[in-house]
């Protein structure tokens, strides 16, 4: 089939997620082919360093014989078989376990399915059937951030808080509350310092249950680091004390490890060794299987399990579950993703270049049009301003973070453009030369866009 032909299938047929339908007839989609290590080939040949990590995802690198060897494996002993009510498969159950022991403290049970979406749904109705079963059916209420993002099921849409991605939908209503970003780079107040905004933070998120009620307030949901909502690390002790407020009025904490765990920051988790905080659900996708095969985790702590591993009422069931929870192959794919980062000491690998991938990138910082660099670790963004003095922003519709993928890609890299920002989060096993490479790649792309930009820029 020619490329041409696949182009228009694709475009005729194909809804893709967050299209723009402005451009999509006309530009249609690029078509990615081939996968080796950092670097991914389109239809037409062309070789790109993947700064995206397929989408925050490709952990371990593509094409890894170990990985396909394992699925082949799987595939050759039992393809899939049922997990409902009392049956399971070795590699689920192996999974669950390797997974109970690298998880912080008593993090010890794991609810499988298929994305982080779902591991973020599944985490709120376990909330909602712990709090019922003990008798306080009010707590329900969900208090998520603007700008966070947590998916895009019909609970998950409503518990990420970028507002534009629910303009034109309905969502689930009286069960999702919004509280700031924490935006270092654009606090509330311009000026205020980390210490400040950080108590203004935890002021807000405290008054936010008072005036819902502790009655009827039963988790709060948070990414480490945000990804999608603008890579923001938040003041130094925030989730700390989040989680002190959390405790002291009876509300769960949900931390949203999509992203940052399995080795994007330098640990399995990152919610206690990185953030000091001992959640009470982990939620887990993308990194978990390196991107070679769906699956998510929603890993809860003693304490849930076991008010929740009670029947509610007699005979009562866990009514939760998919087709796939803990689908053999995936789950044989994660345990080998979990033990190649192992073998490969890609943790200390990326404690170490992802130091120095920081550090490059952040010299960008010196160009006319780049107002902030930030992230962690394999994890950064950055963002594009006109006036780097009142960090105004380009006008939308010039579209600057597009138009620096666009010019990167033209050079062999690929970087995630949202909205003004530009997001990197390589595979894992990207090396100081190949960042030297792909923050040179990106300084001119840069300096391109900034020549083309430059009667915007003040
Ligand atoms: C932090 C976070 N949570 C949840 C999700 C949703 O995961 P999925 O797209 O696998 O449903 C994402 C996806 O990007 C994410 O970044």
């Amino acid at each position: 089939m020619s490329y041409q032909e696949l182009w228009e299938q694709d475009k005729n047929h194909v809804l893709h997620p967050w299209m723009d339908f402005s451009v999509f007839n006309e530009q249609g989609c690029d078509i990615m082919v081939k996968g080796d290590g950092v670097y991914v080939e389109d239809a037409e040949g062309n070789r790109y360093i993947d700064g995206m990590g397929g989408l925050w995802c490709v952990n371990v690198g593509f094409n890894d014989a170990r990985m396909k060897k394992a699925i082949v494996d799987q595939l050759d002993q039992l393809c899939y078989f049922s997990p409902f009510t009392n049956l399971t498969t070795p590699p689920a159950a192996k999974l669950a376990a390797k997974l109970a022991e690298i998880a912080p403290a008593d993090i010890n049970h794991v609810f499988f399915s298929t994305g982080g979406s779902l591991a973020n749904e599944s985490a709120v109705r376990i909330v909602h059937l712990y709090f019922n079963n003990l008798g306080m059916p009010g707590k329900r209420k969900i208090i998520s951030r603007y700008n966070s993002y947590h998916g895009s099921g019909f609970l998950a849409s409503a518990l990420t808080g970028t507002t534009f991605n629910h303009a034109g939908w309905h969502l689930p209503e009286n069960m999702v509350e919004y509280i700031s970003e924490a935006n270092v780079y654009r606090p509330p107040v311009e000026g205020m310092d980390e210490e400040e905004h950080c108590n203004y933070l935890v002021k807000e998120f405290e008054e936010k249950i008072i005036s819902l009620g502790q009655d009827n307030t039963a988790a709060f949901i948070a990414e480490p680091v945000v990804g999608a909502g603008g890579v923001l690390v938040a003041p130094q002790g925030y989730h700390r004390r989040m989680k002190e407020v959390c405790e002291k009025y009876d509300v769960l904490y949900i931390s949203d490890e999509v992203v940052t765990a399995f080795g994007r920051l330098g640990h399995f988790f990152v919610s206690e060794e990185m953030f000091n905080v001992t959640p009470d659900i982990i939620c887990a996708a993308k990194g978990i299987s390196s991107g070679y095969l769906p699956l998510g985790a929603t890993l809860i702590n003693d304490k849930i399990y076991d008010v929740i591993s009670k029947p509610q009422i007699e005979g009562g069931l866990f009514t939760q579950g998919f087709t796939y929870s803990g689908h053999p192959v995936c789950s044989a794919a994660a345990l080998k993703n979990i033990e190649i980062i192992e073998e490969d000491n890609l943790l200390e690998h990326v404690r170490d270049a992802g130091k120095y991938f920081e550090k490059k990138v952040k010299e960008l910082e010196r160009l006319p049009i780049v107002g902030n660099v930030r992230g962690s670790h394999f994890m950064i963004g950055l963002e594009q301003v006109a006036d780097k003095k009142t960090k105004e922003l380009f006008p939308a519709k010039l579209q600057i973070g597009k138009m620096i993928a666009k010019a990167a890609q033209k050079r062999g890299l690929i970087v995630r453009p949202i909205g003004h920002l530009c997001v990197l989060s390589p595979a894992l096993i990207l090396t100081k030369e190949q960042i030297n490479t792909l923050v040179s790649i990106l300084e001119e792309s840069l300096l391109e866009v900034t020549t083309k930009v430059n009667v915007h820029v003040k």
